[in-house]
């Protein structure tokens, strides 16, 4: 091990997984700046390499050219206030990013072993000092094993329906509450099911069930943990 390896792994980490709706991503945020550190929501990385998918016209069966877009891709985080600006190919594509169809076909490329490998160094590099919190699906278990806090958070499907269905509405997407529990479902069977870095609890973390549980709650559950 150098010398710089050891420094990062110094840097400590604060994992947060669980399944989409489970209130990961506002947790995640108000964490990092509660504790002043660096932010990994990645997912977005996932959702950024199904954009470049989708403009780039990659078929999905051709896993190769899937894995170079996914260690080619030209992104940029930018922080405006409480909003995160996230830029591909130098287009801002904050929006685009969210669409329920980038989410759904990022969990269809994120079954490649070739793209997760392409974005594991990626991830392993926002560990700076003084510290990060990671949001994902295999940040306790693949990407940051030895990190000093995991958390599970998860919900029910049915109450993580309806919180993404409030979510999209207030972007004024137009949604239907039946079709994106069914989505919802099928996003989690495929994310658990996969054989690379599947969604399950790191065997050392603390799982929360945050069906009903408001934000707060789970923020001081997990603040009175660290
Ligand atoms: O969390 P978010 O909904 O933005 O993630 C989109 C998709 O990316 C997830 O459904 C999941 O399939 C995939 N993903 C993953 N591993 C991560 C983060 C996201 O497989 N660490």
């Amino acid at each position: 091990m150098s010398a710089s390896d050891s420094a990062v792994s110094d840097v400590p980490v604060i994992t947060v997984d669980g399944p989409g709706g489970s209130g990961k991503g506002t947790i995640t945020t108000r964490l990092a700046n509660h504790l002043g550190w660096h932010f990994l929501d990645s997912g977005a990385l996932y959702r950024l390499t199904a954009l470049a998918v989708m403009k780039n016209q990659v078929p999905l069966e051709d896993e190769n050219s899937l894995g170079e877009v996914a260690a080619n891709l030209d992104i940029r985080f930018d922080t405006s206030g409480s909003d995160v600006i996230s830029w591909l190919d130098g287009e801002n594509v904050s929006d685009s990013l969210r669409f329920e169809e980038t989410g759904v076909l990022a969990s269809k490329i994120a079954v490649i072993a070739v793209v997760r490998s392409a974005l594991t160094e990626r991830q392993r590099r926002f560990r700076q000092p003084p510290g990060l919190v990671a949001d994902g699906r295999d940040m306790g278990t693949v990407i940051f094993p030895d990190a000093k806090l995991k958390i599970f958070l998860t919900a029910s499907a049915q109450i993580r329906a309806e919180r993404r269905y409030k979510q999209l509405k207030e972007k004024g997407e137009s949604v239907n509450l039946a079709r994106l529990f069914r989505e919802i479902q099928a996003r989690d069977l495929r994310d658990q099911s996969r054989s690379v870095a599947p969604l399950r609890p790191a065997e050392d973390a603390v799982i929360i069930d945050s069906t009903g549980l408001s934000i707060d709650e789970v923020f001081n559950k997990i603040v009175s943990l660290i």
